[in-house]
């Protein structure tokens, strides 16, 4: 299936967006979020989440997907490259909010930022796992190997550009959990 490695992606995605949603709460109760959280956070949204998984869909498979047929300047393309960039804007916002909350301990435009990206990427990767994926699944069956191959070369290139691997995000992802279930 051409859209495995990223469905796996968003597995990886999903457990952090939880992390962030059980932060807004531990937020919203006042409770004090320290850099060791927000730190891996802004590290997996803008380097895993942004350059790594969003590199593999717009350089690997919507490039598959425009040969097989399916136009990117309107349509799903289009709505997904346009989501790319707004959940880019929105985990800008989340680093000047954290920079503010560590200096100041201003909470308010942190919780509201963090909401934002939630809802977002969450209507995101609903849009894929159930619209998008389903129709590149039906539409490029042929060329699954090739675009595999593609996909796990964009992600090793991109990862290796930003001196990471994909077992430092495992890793991050298990121990914000880990730190977020452990904050009272
Ligand atoms: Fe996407
Ligand atoms: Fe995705």
């Amino acid at each position: 299936m051409s859209t495995q490695s990223l469905r796996k992606d968003h597995k990886l995605i999903e457990k952090v967006l939880q992390a962030l949603d059980a932060t807004i709460k531990l937020l919203k109760d006042g409770k004090q979020i320290p850099e060791e959280i927000l730190s891996p956070t802004l590290d997996f949204t803008q380097n895993f989440t942004d350059v790594c998984h969003h590199g593999k869909e717009e350089e690997a498979l919507f490039p598959a997907l425009e040969k097989a047929g399916m136009p990117t300047t309107m349509g799903p393309i289009h709505m997904m490259l346009l989501d790319h960039k707004r959940t880019k804007e929105i985990a800008e916002h989340i680093s000047l909010a954290s920079k503010k909350y560590l200096e100041n301990g201003d909470s308010a435009y942190l919780i509201e930022t963090l909401e934002l990206y939630v809802q977002h990427v969450t209507e995101h990767l609903w849009k894929e796992n159930n619209r998008l994926f389903m129709m590149a699944d039906a539409r490029l069956n042929d060329a699954t190997n090739e675009i595999d191959k593609n996909m796990d070369d964009i992600e090793e290139r991109k990862l290796s550009e930003l001196g990471k691997t994909r077992s430092h995000y495992e890793s991050l992802v298990d121990e914000l959990e880990k730190n977020v279930s452990e904050i009272n």
